[in-house]
């Protein structure tokens, strides 16, 4: 039995269990009957196709061997194998509803359903699109889950970073050797900050007991010996440090409730009074003052919050608005690397955050704010296009001297990313057409200068330096095509047009292609299953393990060539929804640069008796250039108008740029993001809305996303 049915299952089992009021429908009343209108006809008494009869169905799984027969269909429905394509097929809902009975009727007789795949943003799609956007009004307040989000490692390192500023502890808070988060995300395909995904490990609890001793031990000698004249200080911590061994109950008392403001910027809650005040008297008559403050900072400094956002209603049961504390909190890390600001720390005490507006105004006012440094928002695009693995792609020396790149700087596709992300904050500065403007833009940056941030460091996200207008200038000139000619010319803070013709947005930047690439090649099934995915919002099954997916190796063949292999009947199925998508970007090479040709072995010439030497091996590689083949097409799509052949990436980018279907799929995807869940059928009203502010702003960015960290699957948790 194939894994993949389970989180489908999943998928519709939390859809049906956040629809509260409503029954699951009855495996009999809904399942029996679809397989009745459109299975029998071939699995039934006589003669049964794959001698699997479904006639007999009952929809009771206590009947050991109806379960089997069950989870066969719910495989084949789920795939969409069956019905097969030329038989009638079940409408979306239909086939919807018979997976909902399903599940719920597996749940209820104890089927384990435990596949946590449906969780990650890969399956995000598939949650039916039409439906989702059928403009069915909410019927109720519909949450999000309780739940724990691991905060970003960047996060974390700020506010250690701020600590040891505020308490001038004498650790290091820049460069290699500062106190690093104890974890990080993994580059992935997908979005990696994503509630579900991550649990902190034994590993991590260990680091981050290390981080939180060493600063612990600093905090105490800050706090021993002499009042320091500036700077952070906790006077009763002082003073427990300093009576030592005669350290009095109500010495230890009186540390609890300071160190909490300074260390949370909050009280310790009666819990926690109890628990952590317990602990301090105890371990103070037993080792002292000193020893019992540096185990309480220790025991601080690991505290869930100092790990998560903690997104838990207050009571059990139906949606509740998360409190205003947890709310600050939860906009400041969708939006930015850092705790709460003053000002919504003061809006959350002041409880300026009880409604929609005033959380708007908030959050209109991080975004409105330039001084505020936003890096998920950039993340977002990142991770969403998918540029940011480009200097990951590994191109040799060779390949590279063949396009006239030559030393160790001299492809540095570093400086892709980071134009591309200038060019993103500029649009996002504009803030007008957003998706569309990056889809068509013909401006880049070139060679920009990283930003730093206020330790006066390159962050982790840039491996690159200063550019040097020498070292770098031949990736400019040679990839980007852009009329600079000498230093005087070049300016990191302009941006600057590509040739006429050339380029069409950041789906044709450098940084995008050369992402979507291969060591040694356009990687064209790649592209289009980007688009695929992240434009027309499909879905394609994984690769099965038993393909063996590799193009021939055949260099005297154009790429378009070699993937006719993908063209058997069997791989078609999947692959026609992603090479064609692809193919138009074979208007450039591997490294990003616009042709007119394409190059390819040339074997006659090679192989040619003047060209072998005396033990018969070529002399030299030859090769010859080809026409280029830049055709593709839209098919299948959600949105039949977007169907049709393109003649180029342009045609291509240019339809899809226009499309209201493709807005809706990018607000999707920002919808995940910064919700850190895939959407369910619920969140549909949340999407509409989301989408609607997106329009009616003119493309605003900032209007979306305010749309989204205000909707109700932002504000609201449930237990349930
Ligand atoms: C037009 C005829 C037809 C209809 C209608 C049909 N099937 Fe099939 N089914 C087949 C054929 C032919 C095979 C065997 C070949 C294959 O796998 O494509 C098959 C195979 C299967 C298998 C076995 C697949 C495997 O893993 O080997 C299952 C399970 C199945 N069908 C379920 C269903 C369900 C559920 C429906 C209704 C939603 C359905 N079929 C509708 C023709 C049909
Ligand atoms: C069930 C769907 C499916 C089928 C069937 C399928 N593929 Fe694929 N194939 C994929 C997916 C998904 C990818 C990965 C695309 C990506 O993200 O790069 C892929 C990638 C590939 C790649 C590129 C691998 C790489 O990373 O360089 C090749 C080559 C390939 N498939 C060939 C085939 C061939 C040949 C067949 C038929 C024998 C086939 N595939 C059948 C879904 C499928």
């Amino acid at each position: 039995m194939s894994m993949r049915f389970a989180w489908t299952a999943l998928i519709l089992l939390s859809v049906g269990l956040s629809a509260r009021a409503a029954e699951p429908p009855s495996l009999a009343k809904v399942g029996v009957p679809f397989v009745q209108k459109y299975c029998v006809s071939c699995h039934g008494e006589k003669k049964p196709k794959a001698d699997i009869s479904l006639h007999p169905l009952t929809g009771d799984l206590k009947k050991p061997k109806e379960l089997q027969v069950w989870q066969a269909v719910l495989a084949q429905i789920d795939s969409r194998d069956m019905p097969p394509k030329d038989s009638k097929q079940p409408t979306d809902t239909e086939r919807t509803q018979m997976l909902e009975s399903l599940a719920a009727a597996m749940k209820a007789s104890g089927v384990m359903l435990d596949d946590n795949k449906w969780l990650s943003p890969v399956k995000g799609n598939y949650v039916d699109h039409q439906l989702l956007f059928s403009g069915k009004p909410a019927k109720a307040i519909t949450g999000t889950k309780a739940r724990l989000w691991r905060i970003t490692g960047p996060a974390y390192e700020d506010y250690i970073d701020k600590l040891i500023n505020r308490f001038i502890l004498n650790l290091r808070n820049y460069g290699e050797f500062r106190l690093t988060a104890p974890w990080n995300f993994t580059p992935q395909k997908d979005f990696p900050d994503y509630a579900s995904a991550h649990r902190v490990g034994e590993a991590e609890i260990e680091y981050l007991l290390r981080n939180a001793t060493i600063v612990s031990q600093a905090m105490i000698k800050r706090h021993s010996g002499n009042v320091p004249s500036y700077g952070g200080y906790i006077k009763e911590l002082a003073t427990l440090i300093k009576a030592g061994k005669n350290a009095t109950p109500a010495q230890a008392d009186a540390v609890l409730a300071p160190t909490f403001r300074e260390l949370f910027g909050r009280e310790p809650s009666d819990r926690e009074k109890e628990r952590y005040g317990t602990f301090l008297r105890t371990t103070t008559a037993s080792l002292g003052g000193a020893e019992a403050a540096e185990q309480l900072l220790i025991a601080l400094l690991c505290q869930t919050e100092m790990i998560y956002r903690i997104e838990v209603p207050n009571q059990a049961g139906t949606p509740q608005k998360l409190d205003s504390r947890s709310l600050s909190r939860s906009v400041a890390f969708a939006l930015t690397d850092q705790v709460p600001d003053q000002p919504l720390q003061e809006a959350a005490t002041m409880g300026k955050l009880s409604t929609r507006e005033e959380v708007a105004a908030q959050v209109r006012r991080l975004l409105d704010d330039a001084k505020v440094e936003k890096p998920r928002v950039l993340r977002f695009f990142r991770e969403y296009f998918g540029y940011d693995s480009a200097p990951s792609v590994f191109k040799d020396e060779v390949t590279l001297q063949k396009i006239g790149v030559r030393g160790a700087r001299g492809w540095n596709a570093d400086f892709y990313v980071s134009d591309a992300d200038q060019l993103v904050l500029s649009l996002l500065a504009q803030d007008r057409d957003v998706l569309r403007e990056l889809l068509t833009t013909t401006k880049t940056f070139a060679m920009t200068i990283p930003p730093q941030d206020r330790r006066g460091t390159y962050s982790d996200e840039y491996r690159l330096k200063k550019p040097t207008f020498e070292q770098d200038e031949q990736t400019l000139i040679k990839i980007y095509g852009v009329a600079i000619k000498a230093r005087a010319d070049w300016d990191p803070k302009k941006t600057y047009d590509f040739p006429e013709g050339h380029r069409l947005g950041l789906l044709t930047h450098p940084a995008w292609l050369v992402a979507q690439s291969g060591n040694f090649d356009n990687h064209a099934i790649h592209r289009g299953r980007w688009i695929r995915e992240r434009l027309l919002g499909g879905r394609i099954p994984e690769l099965p393990i038993t393909v063996n997916a590799m193009l021939p190796d055949e260099p005297h063949h154009t790429l378009r060539d070699r993937m006719k292999v993908t063209r058997v009947e069997y791989c078609w199925n999947c692959h026609k929804q992603m090479d064609p998508l692809g193919l138009p970007f074979e208007q450039y090479d591997h490294f990003g640069r616009f042709r007119k040709e394409e190059m390819v072995l040339d074997r006659e010439a090679t192989n040619d008796k003047k060209n072998l030497n005396m033990k018969g091996e070529p002399r030299q590689i030859k090769f010859k250039l080809l026409a280029l083949d830049t055709t593709g097409d839209i098919s299948g799509s959600i949105d039949p108008k977007l169907d049709g052949s393109v003649k180029d990436p342009f045609e291509l980018i240019r339809r899809l740029a226009q499309s209201e279907h493709v807005e809706q799929v990018f607000v999707r995807h920002a919808f995940r993001y910064f919700l850190g869940r895939n959407e369910t059928l619920t969140d549909g009203p949340t999407l509409i809305a989301a989408h609607q502010a997106y329009r009616k702003s003119g493309g605003s960015m900032n209007a979306l996303i305010t749309a989204l960290l205000t909707s109700d699957a932002f504000l609201f948790r449930s237990t349930q």
